[in-house]
């Protein structure tokens, strides 16, 4: 079987557990070379341990997205073991819940600090290896409630409209330079962020099912299901799609309502 990420050396942010980790496996079954980046470098580490079990090349990188130092070194760390970064994946992310004026100052910065400053620090990093090649893709996780207004999430939402916008704009600047920069916007995906979510709630069972009802296709997604797009845009099979947000939502973004009788 062809290996559609053979060559590429990619970085995952917030790799240790949930999505990120699924596209770190997806990325190495398909020849990419790995750095799993992550807070906890044990979490990183058991990622790792699992690509090379399954003959796959990574390196676990502790470090922590809102901090330059810890960005550049693990990019030099990566850098230093595989050669040039050609792919980024801004997976990182934290979701305050609440309304804006029940959201604390302090929240609201750190929300902004992981989910976009995050991004533009890694993505600052990476960058000149990719102008020095003249390839590169770029990929920031946004997510339907960057397009949608869904309550209770508005720190989260402004931070993942910000990634789509960033998305565009980046494209607008690198396109001449080989590197491409897209998004992606997932709606509810069956992951340890749901059920950290649903096992908080009094009675998660009638939640969970309406989270399934909520999709058009009848069920939350699954990790896999998103880590496809990772693969079709890190690959050289989306060479020209660049400023796109691709949403993986089973149709909820585009979902219309018309009055029953
Ligand atoms: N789960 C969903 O339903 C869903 C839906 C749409 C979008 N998303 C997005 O997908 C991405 C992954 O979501 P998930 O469900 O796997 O979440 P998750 O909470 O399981 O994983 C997020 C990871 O990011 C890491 N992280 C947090 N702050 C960090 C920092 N400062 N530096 C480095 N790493 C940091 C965490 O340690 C964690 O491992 C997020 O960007 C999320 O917004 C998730």
């Amino acid at each position: 079987m062809t290996q559609r990420l053979k060559d590429k050396v990619a970085i995952v942010t917030g790799a240790g557990r949930g999505i990120g980790r699924g596209i770190a496996l997806r990325f190495a079954r398909e020849g990419a070379k790995v750095g799993v980046l992550d807070l906890s470098g044990a979490e990183c580490q058991r990622v790792v341990d699992e690509i090379n079990a399954a003959g796959g090349e990574a390196l676990a990188l502790a470090a922590d997205v809102t901090e330059e130092t810890d960005v550049n070194l693990a990019v030099e760390r990566l850098r230093a073991r595989f050669g040039p970064v050609t792919v980024l994946v801004n997976n990182a992310a934290v979701m305050p819940a609440g309304p804006i004026h029940e959201t604390s100052p302090k929240d609201f910065d750190r929300c902004l600090a992981v989910n976009l400053r995050g991004a533009y620090l890694m993505s600052r990093a990476v960058i000149p290896d990719m102008l020095k090649a003249g390839t590169g893709s770029i990929i920031h996780m946004s997510s339907v409630t960057g397009l949608l207004g869904l309550p209770g999430l508005a720190a989260y939402s402004a931070t993942k409209a910000g990634l789509s916008g960033l998305a565009r704009a980046m494209s607008t600047d690198y396109a001449r330079h080989g590197i491409r920069t897209n998004a992606v916007a997932p709606g509810t995906i069956d992951s340890p962020m749901l059920h950290d979510f649903l096992a908080a709630q009094a009675n998660p069972e009638p939640l969970r099912d309406q989270f399934d009802a909520m999709h058009p296709i009848g069920r939350v997604g699954q990790i896999d299901e998103v880590a496809s797009v990772f693969v079709f845009l890190a690959s050289d099979e989306s060479s020209f799609v660049t400023g796109a947000t691709y949403t993986v939502d089973g149709g909820l973004s585009v979902k219309g309502e018309q009055p029953q009788d």
